[in-house]
């Protein structure tokens, strides 16, 4: 015969003791589990008399209830009390972070302008999304110029007044922040303006439809061509160092007149001619020139009374050239194992 007082004295004195969810188990397990006290009892009542039945009967019923009822009440105050099973366990030593860094295009960026800061210009940034006006014929490109086949990028429809028609365009240089900066400041001004800038280029080894650019402008009264090439010089000796020599070769681009390509010896022959200059022992890197007239006309600059340089550079062309990187695909792909070399 089962006593059920003492058993229920039991229970409530384990229950009271029950101080996590794990413990809170192994008593469910103990009472109302398939080898529980209360199947026990249930299984028992075949080899008891008959008279002794209903009263065991209705005591397993209600140790089952009783037990239930004390569980329930036991896990709301674990709950409340905020001891759980999976509580977090401040003792156990924590999982190591990935650090990032700067991609190695935002470095060289980062590393251009500073140098441009250090000698007196400050950092602008222009919209990714032109009007014709800023890219093209405010550069002295009118609408039936050749150079216009090799710019003529992605046209976004708009609303946009500004735009004087129903297309705006990803400017495929950022010659267009000269613009902006001329219509927003009078000079003196000296400007660089980083971005990604956008071709109807097809992707290979040296081409790809968005890259990024450095544009310079510096407009003041009596700026010379002497100015130019003094910049530009101490420009390339510190970011390519001292040693290095440079040429300026006469070019033409429709919004400065004189224009010229600027030229460095090959870091990686000397000058003596190598696969990656060509075997010329030269390699190009920027483009610049004085501000055409036309230009300063455009942005509504009083004739003849500034004068200016402006120059543009290609951020991939300045990191490949510095690190001896050969595809310029590579800077797009996120291949970390390229990435953290730098
Ligand atoms: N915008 C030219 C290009 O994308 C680069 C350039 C050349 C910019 C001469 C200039 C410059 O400011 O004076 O090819």
């Amino acid at each position: 015969m089962w006593n059920f007082q003492e058993i229920e004295e039991q229970v409530k004195q384990e229950i009271a003791a029950v101080a996590d969810a794990k413990a809170l188990e192994a008593f469910r397990i103990k009472f109302l589990g398939k080898k529980g006290l209360v199947q026990e009892i249930y299984a028992s009542l075949g080899t008891l008399p008959k008279e002794e039945k209903p009263v065991v009967g209705k005591g397993a019923n209600d140790l089952r209830n009783l037990v239930t009822a004390l569980m329930k009440e036991k896990a709301g105050s674990l709950q409340k009390s905020g001891v759980k099973e999976d509580a977090i366990d401040v003792t156990i030593p924590g999982v190591a972070q990935l650090q990032g860094h700067k991609h190695i295009l935002t470095q060289t960026v980062d590393e251009i302008c500073k140098i441009f800061e250090g000698l007196g210009f400050v950092v602008h940034e222009s919209p990714e999304m032109e009007t014709e006006f800023h890219n093209f014929s405010a550069l002295n490109i009118p609408v039936d110029h050749p150079s216009r086949d090799a710019f003529d990028t992605f046209y976004l429809e708009t609303k946009d007044p500004d735009a004087k028609g129903r297309y705006k365009l990803l400017r495929s240089h950022t010659s267009p922040g000269q613009i902006h900066i001329m219509k927003e400041f009078e000079p003196p001004l000296a400007v660089v303006i980083p971005g990604k800038v956008y071709r109807p280029d097809a992707v290979d080894a040296s081409h790809s439809f968005m890259f990024h650019q450095i544009e310079g402008l510096l407009v003041d009264k009596d700026v010379k061509f002497s100015d130019l090439k003094g910049l530009l010089t101490e420009f390339c000796k510190r970011l390519f160092g001292k040693d290095i020599k440079m040429r300026f070769r006469p070019h033409f681009f429709p919004f400065t007149e004189p224009s010229a390509e600027v030229d460095i010896s090959c870091y990686i022959c000397g000058g003596k001619g190598c696969s990656v200059c060509g075997r010329n022992g030269w390699l190009e890197i920027l483009g610049c020139g004085m501000v055409h007239p036309h230009v300063f006309e455009a942005v509504g600059y009083k004739k003849g009374k500034y004068t200016g340089l402006a120059f543009g550079m290609g951020v991939e062309r300045m990191a490949m050239l510095k690190h001896g990187i050969h595809d310029i695909r590579i800077f797009y792909e996120n291949d970390i194992r390229f990435l953290k070399q730098f």
